[in-house]
């Protein structure tokens, strides 16, 4: 089967790194080419590469078989729906879009017209969260009924210098929440309520920098999500899972599962179990080191764009999962705001 050709649009942090997946693609992918309005980004992320200026030269000259489309969040609906036109599958970066019409929109208009949308929630791909998923789903830990997420770290100075990020939807809610709110839904199902308060007593920015939010799922179960971008603190996936290492890298956890039979650590990926029949807080918990291969989890996400692309597989994140996400974490801003918890129906 010949490689597949897929076009990047956008060559900033994230177009780049999706780039580089396409670049060691070993002839089951390659880079079609590049589209950024931007000349210098493009040439700099690929210089090798073909480069475009608009979305509709990338797609009318390069031909591609599929777009990622790494833009602001802003325009990821006139991105989508120019692919969608053009009967050509996307992998949009999360979020979806940036709002909850924009992205009904944008997943209405692409299962009608039946082309795939896949949303770039990385970490569904990455094996610690496979790991964790396997363990949790098959049943070890019992029912579940709770879950603590943290992300708790420190913004450095000159990060709030551009003013939107000093204003609502420019914070860790939007920005960085979402990713906490893809994995816990990943591991326990949909969200069906949501109530939250957010602080901005730190910076005093009309932005929140601290929240707490607490979410009960469809299984029943109820989880709580602590986020602070002004807390000099280890705890967030990107310290603790050592998956980006622009990071430092802590040897502790930032999201706990825990089960009717037992309790789960994420990333160390610790399972603490009871013997059915002697839970109690008088017994010790057994210890198990659950096990997993090591793998950036952005390409088996760009593999998993090829095989739905070839009609090979269906998307680990569909469109309508990123959607679900979106819903979820749109719904944290909205109680926040409003101090009244907010149903997702
Ligand atoms: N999965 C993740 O962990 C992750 C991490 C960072 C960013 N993201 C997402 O990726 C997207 C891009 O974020 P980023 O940090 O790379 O932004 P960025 O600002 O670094 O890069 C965006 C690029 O898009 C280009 N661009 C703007 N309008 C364009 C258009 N109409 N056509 C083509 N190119 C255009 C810009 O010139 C810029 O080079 C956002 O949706 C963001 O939320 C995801």
């Amino acid at each position: 089967m010949r490689a597949l050709r897929i076009g990047v649009l956008g060559a900033g942090l994230i177009g780049k790194k999706h780039i580089n997946v396409l670049l060691a693609g070993e002839g089951k992918y390659e880079l079609a080419g590049v589209a950024d309005p931007d000349v210098s980004a493009a040439a700099q992320a690929a210089p090798d590469a073909r480069q475009f200026l608009s979305i509709d030269s990338l797609i009318t000259e390069a031909k591609p078989d599929g777009v990622i489309i790494a833009t602001p969040n802003q325009t990821h609906l006139e991105m989508g729906l120019a692919c969608i036109n053009a009967g050509l599958p996307i992998l949009v970066e999360k979020p979806v879009a940036d709002s909850l019409e924009d992205a009904h929109r944008l997943v209405d208009t692409a299962e009608a017209a039946g082309v795939p949308v896949l949303v770039g929630h990385h970490r569904r791909h990455n094996p610690i969260m496979q790991a964790a998923a396997e363990a949790v789903h098959s049943g070890s830990l019992g029912r579940v009924v709770t879950a603590a997420s943290l992300w708790m770290t420190h913004k450095p100075k000159g990060y709030h210098d551009p003013i939107w990020r000093r204003r609502p939807g420019g914070g860790p809610i939007l920005i960085n929440a979402i990713h906490e709110i893809d994995s816990l839904r990943m591991l326990l199902g949909d969200i069906v309520e949501v109530q939250a308060f957010s602080s901005n007593a730190e910076r005093g920015f009309e932005v929140e920098d601290t929240t707490a939010a607490v979410f009960r799922f469809s299984s029943g179960a109820l989880g709580t999500l602590a986020l602070s971008d002004t807390a000099s603190a280890p705890w967030t996936w990107e310290w603790t899972s050592g998956e980006n290492p622009d990071f430092p890298n802590e040897d502790t956890d930032s999201l706990f599962i825990a089960g009717t039979l037992g309790s789960l650590a994420v990333p160390s990926l610790i399972l603490r179990t009871h013997p059915e029949g002697y839970q109690s807080w008088l017994t010790p918990l057994t210890e198990k080191q659950l096990t997993y291969r090591p793998q950036d989890p952005y390409i088996p996400q760009m593999k998993n764009f090829c095989d739905v692309i070839n009609g090979d597989g269906e998307p680990v994140v569909s469109g309508r999962e990123g959607l679900k996400t979106l819903a979820a974490t749109l719904a944290i801003a909205e109680a926040a705001a409003t101090g009244r918890a907010v149903r997702l129906d």
